[in-house]
This record gives C-alpha cells, structure tokens and sequence, in this order.
C-alpha cells in the first residue's frame, strides 16, 4: 500500500481536488459497523493515485453522522471481489477503526474526544479526514504538549506528547537496531528538559554514544571519571561484585553481612574520637550491611584476621581466608578503581552524590554514565546502586529532587528470563517502575527486544514509541501493551519506516503513525570512538601498542592524575 502523503493546502480544512475527479473517489460508503470497527466500501484506481492514496494503512478517516464526525484508521484493505483491474475503479473495502468523534462546540471550537456517542448507521459517507479535524484530534490544548514530529498521514500536522503524562507514567521506545531509537530518545530528553529545566536525568549508555548527543547538557562519566565508593554498595549489591553470581559462597556472603557493619562502625566510632565532638554515639546495633556510611577496607581485612585468630570464631577459617584474599583480589583490580579510589576513606556522600545527580545542576542536568568500560560483571551492581540512590534521594527529598532514570537495552539489566540478570537491580528498577510516580522518579526504557524484557517492567510503561519491529514476538508484545480497542492500530509494526513510530498511552493524545522531526546532526547519538578523524580517513590510523597495553593495565588513569598535579 502507498503511504505517499500529499501535503494538504496550507489554508487549513479546504480539501483540494481535481475538479476532474469524481467526487466517488473520494469517498466510501459504511457497509458494515459493529461498534467497535466498520467497514467501508470505496471505489479506487491504481495504488499510485492521488486520490485513492489515502485508502491506505494507518491513516485517519472520518464518517458524517450528522453535526459530528466519527474518526477511524484504516487497519485493513481489501479488493472486494479479490481481483484488481487496471485502468479502472476497483471496489475496496477498508476495515477501519473507530477511534473518537470530533464535535463542535457551541463556541464552534472543534472538540475530539475518545469514545463515539453516535454510531454511523449503513450508508454513511466515509471521506478523507480534514485538516482541522486532524489538529483537534492531535493538538489538545494542554500547556506541557510538545511537538516531537509530524504525523505520517500529513506533515502538516505536528505530532505531539504531552510531558508531564508521559514521565510520571515512564515511557518505552521499542524499534529494531537502527530504526532510530536512540536519536528518539535524546529528542524526547530535550524535550523533558524544556519544559523541565529542573529534571535530572540519569542515563545509562551501554554503548557510549550519547556524550555526542548533549555536548551542552551532560555531565559524562567513564569507567575513568566515575566514583562510586564501594561502601554505597548495599551488601547484595556488594557480594554480586565479589562473587558475581558464584555457586557455593554463602558462608562467605553470611560472613561478610556479619562482618561490614563492624567495619562501619569501628569507622564510625574512630571518626568520632578523632573528632572531637560530641557526636551521637555509634552503635553498632543500628548500623546493618546495607547502612550507607562510610568503612575502610583496612579495618574490614583487620577485622577478618582477628576474627581467623580467634580459637572459637564464629566464621569458617577457610571461609574467611577465601573472603579476604577474593576482597584484596577485587581492590588491587585496576578495573574496580570506581570503587576503591579514594586514597582516604572519607564520608564524600553529598558530593558522590551531588555529582551524580547534579546538585547543583550547573547547567548540566544529565549524567551520562558511559558503562562500555566498565566491566561487564559490575554493570548490574553499579546500576542497581545508582536506580536505589536515584529513588532514595527522591524520597529522602519529598519529591523535589525528581530524577528521570533512563535505560538504553534495558533488557539486558532487567531481562525476562527471571534466572537471568541480578535480583537487585531488577529490584531497584522495578521500584522506580511501580512506586516512583510518588516520588517524581521517572523511567524511560530502550530496548530492540521487548521481548526480553521483563514484562512487569514494561507494563508500568504507560507511553510506548514503538518504530519498526521485525520479529513476531516482539510485535505480539507491543500489540497486547496497546488498549484492545487500538490493537489494529499496530498491525503494521514490521512495515513502517526509519525515524517512524506508532505512539500510544497516556502521553498521547490518540495512537498515532508519526515521524519524528529531525535532530540537528551536531545533536545526534554516535561513538565517538569508532568516528575516524578525517584526516585518517583511507589511511590506516597509528596505533600507539604500548599506550593501549598501558590502558589495559589501568595505569592511565595515574598518569592523568599526575598530570593534574594531584599524584597519589
Ligand atoms: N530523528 C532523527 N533525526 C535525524 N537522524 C535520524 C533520526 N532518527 C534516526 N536518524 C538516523 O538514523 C541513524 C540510526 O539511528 P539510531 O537512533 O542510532 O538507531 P537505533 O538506536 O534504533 O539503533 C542515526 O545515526 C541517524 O543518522
Ligand atoms: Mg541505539
């Protein structure tokens, strides 16, 4: 079927038409009405033609019923008697359905709203949908709707989201690699930050490649910049980097939730004498695994060798010389410096977490955490961790620290295999998805799999921009997302083209076939690392071995420092 759009004349709500052209064309006749759907029976030429082209899948129609009009889209065509003759007028029947009724107000402003009140009876004109009729269907006045593209039926008709619904409900973009998601997405980010200057967004980039889309915007942190000091870590969340999924450690995991709150509170209580001040006394008792404050590993290693001393210890010998030679493993790892930089242990909490979620925002209120360097064992850790700190400063602040939490192949940290992915994380995002609402903790998830993703997950997604999807299952799940009544409205999921989506749910004025407008090329998503310099280009770029082996090794990050004048 054609998709070819004819720009409607400028001066809204008049059709044009060749004056040659039989008015039939144009038309169709309801044959068939059960509610929900109708069917109409039109007569078309070839495909090709102007005036038939909008007998075609996705677009708007709309039927006479007396003062008001009854909106449809076209679902399904077919050749009445299964047979096309050329150069001559074909019976189709459209399946259509039936979406809203526009009416006019006594003011005499067009008003669309879901739902139809009066049916079309049989025989009802079917015709070409107006202008202003397809305005009122897609601009409802709201004061937080942004234009995010046009529409594919007419590009003279913006497409529009409204903000605020879609960021308290969370929002999917789904589409096949390439289709155009993550251009989408940092369209709708700068979209949000339009009309939320104050939001703070937390991006994961598995692939980093949006450094380059917020060159203005976006704090960028690498597994070099980022800081992450391994006491945030909750103990679950902790004992997934260290034992990364291992079978048969679990005296070791009990040994270390017993051991860790020793360690914060030996910290605890030495800061409070060194200090001086009266300061309210640290009690053990209060202090558990998960407790954000502060320890040293020395303490926690001295703590262990104490503990191996001991003639009746409470721990396995073996069980803690395995744990500490696994912890001082992990510390000396050059890969885990995010963790155990910090040459003193200090409580740097707010600026942790200042620089992370951007208090102060400094004009900057994205960050992007590039993970591509970061190994991949630690990815879940690290995002858990940062998902339960986004919810918990939202919380902690009564909501006025809103964070969007925004994650690119989202299927991989919250998978639909349960026995796949770490608990955790599917925990902490899991609760921005159910609870966040409360809180103004948003998620926005990007995936060319819905299918595998966990279900719950996009379930809590109440504005989905699905581009183009080749696989069944993934379609099947998109279709199942959308309410019945709209299920048609996505039967064309495989078929549509780059940079086009079907958007629906509550950010969306009605499920809609649109583009989306286009992002300046100095905006756009890419790796930076992969982009060959262009006086590289048809040459073969120098390759500096030994700096590459010295990154391997971690050393590079010393040499910045150094070069900064802050050796260790
Ligand atoms: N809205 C858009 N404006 C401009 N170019 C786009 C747009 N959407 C997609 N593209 C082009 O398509 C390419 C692939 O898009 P991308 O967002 O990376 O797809 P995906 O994330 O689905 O793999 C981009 O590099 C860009 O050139
Ligand atoms: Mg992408």
């Amino acid at each position: 079927m054609t998709s070819k759009v004819k720009p409607i004349a400028k001066d809204m709500g008049i059709e044009r038409r060749r004056e040659d052209q039989p008015e039939e064309r144009l038309m169709g006749r309801v044959i068939a009405c059960d509610g929900g759907y109708a069917t109409v029976a039109a007569l078309a030429s070839e495909a090709s033609d102007d005036a038939s082209s909008f007998w075609s899948i996705g677009r708007l129609i709309s039927i006479a019923v007396g003062q008001n009009r009854v909106v449809g889209m076209v679902y399904k065509l077919n050749a009445a008697d299964a047979r096309w003759e050329d150069q001559q007028f074909n019976t189709i029947h459209a399946e259509i359905e039936l979406v809203g009724e526009i009416r006019s107000s006594d003011s005499g402003e067009l008003e669309f709203s879901r739902g139809i009140a009066t049916y079309p009876p049989l025989g009802s004109v079917a015709h070409r949908i107006r202008s202003k009729d397809l305005m009122a269907v897609h601009l409802r006045h709201e004061n937080r709707s942004m234009v995010i593209g046009t529409l594919s039926q007419d590009e003279q008709i913006p497409a529009t989201v409204d903000i605020d619904n879609m960021l308290s409900r969370h929002f999917a973009i789904v589409g096949t690699t390439g289709t155009g998601k993550s251009t989408a997405l940092a369209l709708l980010m700068r979209k949000c930050l339009e009309v939320h200057p104050e939001l703070r967004i937390m991006l994961f980039d598995p692939h980093n490649e949006f450094s380059t889309a917020f060159p203005d915007k976006a704090n960028v942190l690498t597994a070099d910049t980022l800081e992450l000091p391994f006491w945030l870590f909750q103990h679950d969340e902790f004992a997934e980097v260290i034992f990364r999924g291992r079978e048969g450690v679990q005296e070791e995991v009990d040994a270390l939730r017993e051991l860790i709150p020793e360690a914060r509170a030996r910290f605890g209580a030495k800061q409070a004498n060194g200090s001086k001040l009266v300061r309210r006394s640290v009690d053990a008792g209060n202090i558990s695994a998960d407790t954000p404050l502060p320890y040293r590993m020395t303490d926690l290693f001295a703590i262990i060798e104490d503990e191996i001393g001991q003639l009746e210890g409470r721990h396995d010998r073996t069980v803690l010389k395995s744990l500490k030679t696994r912890l001082e493993a992990l510390v000396n790892d050059p890969r885990y410096r995010f963790m155990f930089s910090a040459r003193t242990v200090d409580d740097n909490m707010a600026d942790v977490m200042g620089t992370l979620f951007r208090i102060p925002l400094n004009d900057r209120p994205i960050t992007c955490l590039q993970l591509a360097g970061v190994p991949s064992e630690v990815v879940n850790s690290v995002i858990s961790v940062l998902c339960r700190m986004a919810f918990d400063l939202a919380m902690w602040s009564n909501g006025t620290c809103g964070v969007l939490v925004v994650c690119e192949e989202a299927h991989r940290y919250v998978p639909q295999d349960p026995r796949l992915g770490f608990g955790p994380t599917r925990h902490s995002i899991a609760r921005i998805a159910k609870e966040g609402r409360k809180y103004g903790v948003h998620l926005g998830v990007v995936t060319q799999r819905p299918g595998e993703l966990d279900p719950t997950i996009l379930s809590q997604c109440s504005t989905i921009f699905s581009l183009r999807l080749a696989n069944d299952l993934d379609q099947e799940i998109i279709r199942s997302a959308i309410s019945d009544s709209s299920a048609s409205t996505i039967s064309f999921l495989s078929s549509i083209g780059n940079r086009e989506a079907i958007a629906f749910g509550e950010g969306i004025p009605t499920p809609m076939r649109m583009k989306f407008e286009e992002l300046k090329t100095e905006f756009l998503p890419g790796s930076p690392i992969y982009d060959m310099p262009e006086h590289l280009e048809g040459h073969a770029p120098q390759v500096n071995l030994g700096s590459i082996i010295s990154r391997m090794r971690g050393n590079h990050i010393r040499d910045d420092n150094r070069a900064d004048g802050q050796a260790a």
